[in-house]
């Protein structure tokens, strides 16, 4: 058995990760002796009488800073000789599935949460090894951005998650994850896809690998680049743009014979419903008449959701619409 993964957690509110670390995958690397988790409190570590980890920021300004002294005194009492010290911080680099994997390898993690303000910068530039944020926008503390670090890390732990639970799943390789089903194989008129009760486990693979490209195309192009591909793979993929063609026409009739209607589809697939429409007739599928809820967005709905800072773009496929139908809307707006 590998050596046990030691993360201590520097805090101003410790009972904050009582209950979400007394189940699940995280309690049970503890019961299995695969994570030692231990959650201090900042406040210990200051000599006042009272206490007082934080204090006013230097040249004004809304809010407190934690203190420099009491941090450094805790990050030094439980850091030892090879501790990783981690800071929590909405400026830190993204903590992505390849950090999570870099730091499951790494022995002693102490992880520092950042309240108030923020911390004294002396602290980071003396005793932070780095800073990861969990993504781009301001949590009230460092607290819920650890505990998504210690899950994500601790999955990764040798012997904590079978091996081929995380061999298939999203990020693994680059790639999101496909669609996953369960009991009953037919749920209020959808169909379970056919492959997969066929018990043919090579056109399983083989299914699973093809939805999980595709699908990655679709709602994250970004990540190809980067992606595990094998040459053949990456010459099939989509040009130009992905997301509409790698809908095929087998999905669209799939879909819309399991009652989803054309807009929902169209937003489903990136595509417009116009579109969707012109491929399921060329496909012999007779098209029922739309409901009501199948209905183009109105004036107010998009002028709405444009002042929240949506692009025509977004707002096409928020609607399931084409980008032509939301100017549409926008210049009736400025009637
Ligand atoms: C209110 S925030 C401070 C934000 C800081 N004044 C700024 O503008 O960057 C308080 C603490 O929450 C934590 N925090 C906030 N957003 C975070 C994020 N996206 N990822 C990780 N930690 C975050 C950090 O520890 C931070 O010190």
């Amino acid at each position: 058995m590998s050596v046990p993964l030691r993360i201590d957690v520097l805090t101003l509110f410790p009972r904050m990760f009582d209950s979400p670390f007394a189940e699940s995958i995280v309690a049970r690397a503890q019961r299995a002796g695969r994570l030692e988790l231990e959650v201090h409190d900042i406040r210990t570590h200051a000599t006042d009488k009272h206490h007082v980890a934080d204090d006013a920021p230097y040249g004004g300004g809304a809010g407190m800073v934690l203190r420099p002294e009491p941090l450094t005194r805790a990050i030094r009492a439980v850091r030892g000789a090879s501790g990783h010290v981690v800071l929590l911080s909405a400026q830190g680099r993204l903590f992505d599935q390849a950090a999570a994997r870099r730091l499951a390898t790494v022995r002693h993690l102490v992880l520092v949460c950042g309240h108030y303000e923020g911390v004294d910068e002396r602290v980071v530039e003396s005793d932070v090894a780095e800073e990861l944020s969990i993504g781009d926008y301001v949590l009230t503390g460092g607290e819920l951005a650890a505990m998504v670090v210690i899950d994500a890390v601790t999955r990764l732990v040798p012997e904590v998650i079978d091996a081929e639970s995380l061999a298939n799943e999203s990020h693994t390789e680059g790639l999101l994850e496909g669609p996953q089903y369960t009991r009953p194989p037919e749920f209020e008129g959808r169909k379970v896809p056919s492959v997969l009760v066929s018990g043919d486990h090579g056109a399983i693979a083989k299914w699973r690998r093809a939805e999980s490209i595709r699908r990655t195309a679709e709602r994250r192009p970004d990540l190809l680049d980067r992606a595990k591909l094998s040459p053949a793979e990456r010459a099939r993929l989509p040009r130009t743009p992905a997301r509409k063609a790698s809908v095929n026409d087998a999905d669209l009739v799939d879909a819309y014979r399991s009652g989803v209607g054309s807009y929902r589809i169209a937003a489903r697939f990136g595509i417009s419903p116009a579109t969707v429409r012109v491929r399921l007739r060329a496909a012999g599928v007779r098209l029922r008449a739309p409901r009501s809820v199948e209905r183009s967005p109105t004036v107010t709905e998009v002028t709405r959701l444009r002042a929240t800072g949506l692009t025509v773009r977004e707002l096409a496929v928020h609607f399931g619409v084409s980008h032509v139908t939301i100017l549409d809307r926008m210049k009736r707006a400025k009637r």
